[in-house]
């Protein structure tokens, strides 16, 4: 018998059960489910809405319960719904009747809310940990590649060149923002809703701040309509989510363009790489496509949430049960996605030559040429257009800018002297760039040293 049974007086329809029941789903939340009922029941016990005795007795039930759920020995079943009323039924079947008193004052819509924020609690800490040691991971890439020159790119056409560790540094300012974003969410994800009831609070003598403390809350949600109505806080865990994504996908694109023969820029570890059934050469960047293709899921995981909350009604209505499964598997394919990304970074070898050849046969430099020209007094756009015509010439010619004579680059203007083949070498484009922020070495160790700072505050 249901544990809502009285009222009907006919079973549920088997289909119904299985439709509506999400057990199959919310046992996630079996370890979340039994720590607020613990601290619902100390509660009651404190508050002396139930007899001592009686609480210590669900008290001790709980734990076994949640044993028994996590050695798998629990019969989990759709007649009971979902995880809190599986726990209940449980419990009852382990301590008797007395059990039936734990869901005093309490409903199961302030329940699943407090479990949700519960659960995210421990994602959030989960994989911001998890996201510091892929940041770490590019650092170790950026400090053994702090002399590597690269091409920059614009448009996917060569740019400017700049040092890998510069680019490898671009992805941990992205990912501290990653992390700061999650941070930022729990002072909104960490309120108890406990105490709101079904919709309106409740009549017993309840002391929600004990509970919110006992749980480790900064505070409790002031409204209960909103307590039990509102998941913006899993929208925001989604959408945070769904920027990590972001970010972790145009790494993955990068590294799938590199690893290439075209640009063959790195060389992923054959730990982090797979191979064809049938192209014996084969050495295909699964991992970094995986991450990439995975995306998809955590966009539309968002979008899902937040389409299922527009114009629902106050308060609670069934729809939101549909909050959990994006929830849980935005938070697992963030978690498997990040696991895999520090050690495939840190192991992946970087190709300096065949970067250092690619910068070096390029107009990447034009831009250098045209600030040298402003140094000797011509104004900006003059310099851009003396080098438009010295690179159209040379592209005529097969030639790069290193490859022109003194007397060839006087032909533009009298201005130019020795001193420019200097100036044009790559490394010397890439140090010339030392405003803060920018890609020369210096200013890249700094970026380093700042990031480290960031990190190790983090801890
Ligand atoms: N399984 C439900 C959910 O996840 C729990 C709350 C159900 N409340 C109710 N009144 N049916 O949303």
């Amino acid at each position: 018998m249901k544990l809502w049974g009285g009222r009907f007086t006919k079973p549920t329809n088997e289909l119904v059960d299985e439709y509506a029941s999400s057990i199959q789903f919310d046992k996630k939340l079996a370890v979340y489910d039994v720590q607020g009922s613990l601290a619902h029941v100390a509660m009651l016990k404190k508050c002396e809405i139930i007899p001592s005795e009686d609480a210590n007795t669900i008290a001790e039930g709980l734990k076994k319960v949640l044993s028994k759920i996590e050695a798998g020995e629990a019969e989990l079943s759709n007649e009971h719904e979902d995880i809190h009323m599986n726990v209940e039924k449980l419990l009852i079947d382990e301590v008797g009747p007395v059990g039936g008193r734990l869901h005093t004052g309490r409903s199961r819509n302030d329940q699943v809310a407090l479990d949700m924020r519960l659960y995210l609690r421990d994602a959030i800490a989960e994989l911001s940990d998890l996201l510091k040691t892929v940041q770490q991971s590019l650092i170790t890439q950026a400090k053994a590649n702090i002399d590597t020159v690269m091409p920059g790119y614009t448009h996917l056409q060569r740019a400017q060149p700049v040092l890998f560790a510069h680019h490898m540094m671009a992805y941990v300012f992205m990912f501290q923002r990653d992390v700061e974003r999650f941070q930022d969410s729990l002072k909104r994800v960490n309120k108890s809703p406990l105490g709101a009831g079904a919709l309106a609070g409740t009549t017993f003598p309840i002391d929600r701040h004990f509970v919110a403390d006992e749980l480790g809350f900064d505070g409790i949600c002031e409204n209960s309509l909103d307590a039990v109505s509102d998941r913006d806080f899993v929208v925001e865990f989604l959408s945070n989510s769904a920027l990590v994504s972001t970010h972790l996908s145009r790494l993955c694109e990068e590294l799938v363009q590199w690893s290439s023969a075209e640009f063959n820029f790195v060389e992923l570890d054959d730990s982090f790489t797979t191979g064809s059934s049938m192209m014996p050469q084969k050495k295909n960047p699964d991992v970094a496509e995986l991450v990439r293709g995975k995306t998809g899921r955590v966009y539309g995981h968002l979008m899902g949430m937040l389409t299922t909350l527009k114009g629902l009604p106050l308060a609670y209505n069934k729809d939101m049960q549909e909050d959990k499964e994006g929830m849980f598997d935005a938070h697992e394919t963030l978690k498997g996605a990040s696991q895999l990304f520090a050690p495939m970074i840190e192991s992946m070898k970087v190709n300096k030559e065949s970067m250092y050849k690619a910068v070096s046969n390029d107009y990447s430099n034009a831009t250098d040429l045209a600030d040298y020209l402003v140094n000797k007094g011509m104004t900006f756009r003059e310099s851009h257009a003396v080098v438009g015509e010295v690179v159209l010439n040379c592209i005529e010619q097969n030639k790069y800018l290193l490859d022109l004579t003194l007397k060839e680059f006087k032909q533009y203007t009298e201005v130019i002297d020795e001193d420019i083949f200097d100036v044009l070498m790559p490394e010397a484009v890439v140090n010339a760039r030392s405003v803060e922020g920018g890609t020369a070495k210096d200013s890249v160790l700094h970026q380093i040293t700042k990031a480290e700072k960031l990190l190790e505050s983090a801890k």
